[in-house]
């Protein structure tokens, strides 16, 4: 079978054994491929912190961190989780591959390792990762355009960093799957995307707004959510971005939702969202303490405004000390709780 020689990209080839690290290094050295070779567990995640790897050959029988572990934390790391990770060992044994495959191995290879199959399953998981990559580039034009909506006002500084971080950890804590917990992550950068139409007079106004400009403002969950539509991989935070202004009792907008109707995940960016514009100064407001805010949330989750469930772990998470690391910046101006 001819071999694709038109795919190029960065391996990371970690193996204990110096023979079996050579072999691989000129088979891929010499089809094109950047190699850069390492010899333990530890190497591997220190090396994808300071370079663009396109994939990893891991050895699973290393020392102190074998592939699996390897592997685990490669996957967790929202970083490196979309790098695709070939798994090389020895053992053919079942148990192996199971184990591989739980801990998010994207393929196996055995050795002795064979150079046509080495090829075509680095060469098709590179492609694969390419297009990953031109993704993530959508995702980040995006991320950027919202930080920089975010920038124009002083006064909420480092709010979407906030939220994505308050969102993940209430999450989380709530056990919602892992696709939820991606989709809020994105929200709580692009939530307010949508407020791209709306003018800096208004959106920076420090008086009360007329029913115009307040029309205007409550356009930008729709817009947000037309902006980021074409994203297929956004599809699970559109409704985040469309309904993160509704409340419980239906008096919200942009569609009136009530109770259940409005999805889990807008419910846990509201509450979130509520807890830091309390918790920060804003034009028109100082910054409360903890304990006010959390008593002002109570008071509005009595009038049927916030989901009163999501409300109480919120709570139990703030008063633990759980997000005192998470509240980067909101700690200026606030008085003591
Ligand atoms: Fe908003």
């Amino acid at each position: 079978m001819p071999l694709d020689q038109n795919v190029s990209g960065t391996i990371l080839v970690a193996d204990d054994q110096a023979a079996n690290r050579e072999l691989l290094d000129e088979l891929l050295s010499s089809e094109g491929f950047s190699v850069v070779t390492v010899s333990d567990g530890g190497s591997v995640l220190e090396q994808m912190n300071l370079i663009n790897v396109d994939l990893v050959l891991l050895d699973v029988m290393m020392p102190e961190l074998n592939g699996f572990e390897v592997c685990t934390r490669i996957k967790a790391n929202p970083d490196t989780y979309l790098t695709p990770v070939v798994l090389v060992t020895a053992l053919s044994d079942k148990q192996d591959r199971i184990e591989g495959l739980r801990v998010g191995a994207d393929d196996f290879l055995s050795r002795p390792v064979d150079r046509t199959e080495l090829l075509t399953r680095v060469r098709s998981l590179i492609k694969l990762k390419h297009r990953t990559d031109e993704l993530e580039r959508a995702e980040s034009v995006l991320f950027t355009l919202a930080r920089s909506i975010e920038g124009k006002d002083p006064y909420t500084h480092g709010h979407c960093e906030r939220l994505m971080n308050y969102s993940v950890t209430l999450g989380e804590h709530l056990g919602l799957p892992k696709e939820q917990i991606v989709a809020l992550r994105r929200a709580g950068i692009v939530h307010d995307i949508g407020k791209i139409v709306v003018p800096d007079a208004i959106l920076l106004k420090p008086a009360k707004l007329s029913p115009e400009e307040w029309k205007l403002i409550q356009e930008h969950p729709v817009v947000g959510e037309r902006i980021c539509a074409p994203l297929k991989s956004f599809r699970t935070v559109l409704p985040i971005i469309r309904h993160h202004h509704e409340k419980c009792d239906g008096s919200g907008y942009p569609d009136g939702l009530r109770g259940d109707a409005i999805p889990i995940t807008a419910r846990i960016l509201q509450i979130v969202d509520i807890y830091d514009a309390l918790t920060t100064e804003r034009p028109y407001k100082h910054a409360f303490s903890i304990t006010d805010a959390l008593h002002t949330m109570k008071q509005e989750v009595a009038k049927s405004w916030w989901d009163p469930q999501v409300f109480v772990e919120f709570e139990q998470l703030v008063r633990s000390g759980a997000t005192d690391s998470l509240a980067k910046g909101a700690a200026a101006g606030r008085a003591k709780s």
